[in-house]
């Protein structure tokens, strides 16, 4: 397929720290055309998958690095990407830019920690023009917390208004634990920080067998006191961990059925396209979430599809499958190639994924881990 006229010419100055001041090229020059022109491209056909799936939502793994080491996402001793294989802030706006001009209307940023990358909020900053334009609806993060109350005002002013935070337990030492090297006491500081800012905060929890399972009901009770939704997650086999899976994991349709005797769930239609269903618990007001791709699968209406910070692009967090969008981008200044790689990507996007954790089934069903991915 041919995009004609769609040339990209690097920031005037370049290095990250210019990317948030870019001064953009008036007018269209067919040689040396700005990202200004993905972000104007009309008429782009929208990115449909093989089953009809209209693909508005990206995820976006900017770093693969966290200041955390939870024990279902990292091995203690992680080896990290080299820097040189990671996409610069540019390279990522350029790559983010060119999903949007093809419909998508959704960007989270993750990781990893996306807040430990340096100069991140250049690239908050600067995919916030397609906040202004119309083009975007929402530009959000996932968060382990642990600099939101740096960041907090600065992610308000560059228009995000949804923050998901991840935090499994309100227990101290078990939050230690779980994360090895994370201080609750600062998360909490970076909520409260976020909720100052006028953020919307989403807590996700993943739930774990031994380990918090115990503790839904006061998660609820604080994060829907405190105006917040709250999700719970099935652990996923994604990554070598160097624990069992079978012994974190607990389904979700147990913590409901237990949670069921406590409160009443009234179902309700709220949906994201993604793994989530919701109930509203009628004692507190609030909506909590069940992520559950072990026990039920959601794959038919899924909009989603994600990004590495290397250019990796996976059409299904639980497949294999992928492909390579960092050659494109940095073969040519044409966004030609890196359309037609997306395009050739989409149209192998799976109908489903095949996760399993059964005693049969003891090994990671796929190698990469969460952080690599993003979650
Ligand atoms: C990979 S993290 C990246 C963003 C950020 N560092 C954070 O923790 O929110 C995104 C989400 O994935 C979840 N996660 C990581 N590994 C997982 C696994 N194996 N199964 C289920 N959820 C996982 C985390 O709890 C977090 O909510
Ligand atoms: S879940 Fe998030 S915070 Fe925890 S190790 Fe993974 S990337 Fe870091």
């Amino acid at each position: 397929m041919a995009y004609t006229h769609m040339m990209y010419r690097p920031a005037p100055a370049r290095g990250e720290a210019a990317l948030g001041k870019r001064v953009l090229a008036g007018g269209v020059d067919v040689e040396h055309v700005s990202i200004q022109d993905l972000d104007e491209a009309p008429g782009l056909p929208a990115l449909r998958d093989p089953f009809g799936r209209a693909i508005s939502y990206l995820r976006v793994s900017v770093t693969d690095r966290c200041d955390f080491r939870c024990v279902y996402c990292m091995a203690e001793h992680m080896s990290f990407l080299p820097k040189a294989d990671l996409l610069s802030l540019e390279e990522l706006d350029r790559l983010c830019s060119a999903f949007v001009a093809r419909g998508v209307r959704k960007l989270r940023l993750t990781g990893g920690e996306p807040l430990v990358r340096r100069g991140i909020m250049t690239l908050f900053s600067s995919l916030s023009r397609q906040l202004a334009s119309g083009h975007l609806d929402e530009l959000t993060l996932t968060t382990n917390g642990s600099q939101l109350a740096k960041y907090a005002e600065e992610l308000k002013a560059h228009g995000v208004r949804r923050v998901n935070v991840s935090l499994d337990t309100l227990d101290a030492d078990k939050f230690r634990a779980i994360t090895r090297w994370g201080s609750l006491p600062d998360v909490l500081a970076g909520i409260d920080a976020a909720q100052a800012a006028g953020l919307k905060i989403k807590i996700n929890a993943v739930a774990l067998k031994g380990v918090n399972e115990d503790e839904f009901p006061r998660l609820i009770e604080w994060a829907h006191g405190r105006g917040m939704d709250l999700t719970l997650i099935e652990v996923m086999p994604l990554g070598e961990i160097g624990e069992g899976r079978l012994e974190q994991y607990l389904p979700l349709s147990l913590v409901r059925a237990r949670l069921s005797e406590h409160y009443r769930l009234d179902d309700i239609d709220y949906r994201t396209g993604g793994p989530a269903r919701y109930v509203r618990v009628a004692e507190t007001g609030g909506q909590l979430g069940f992520i559950t791709p072990l026990t039920h699968n959601f794959c038919e209406s899924c909009n989603r599809v994600r990004v590495t910070c290397t250019g990796t692009l996976y059409m299904c967090l639980g497949q294999e499958d992928a492909a390579d969008l960092r050659k494109p981008l940095r073969a040519s200044e044409s966004n030609d190639p890196l359309f037609a790689a997306i395009d050739e990507a989409i149209s192998r996007k799976p109908k489903g994924h095949d996760f399993i954790i059964d005693r049969r089934h003891q090994r990671p069903a796929l190698a990469r881990h969460m952080s690599v991915t993003g979650g």
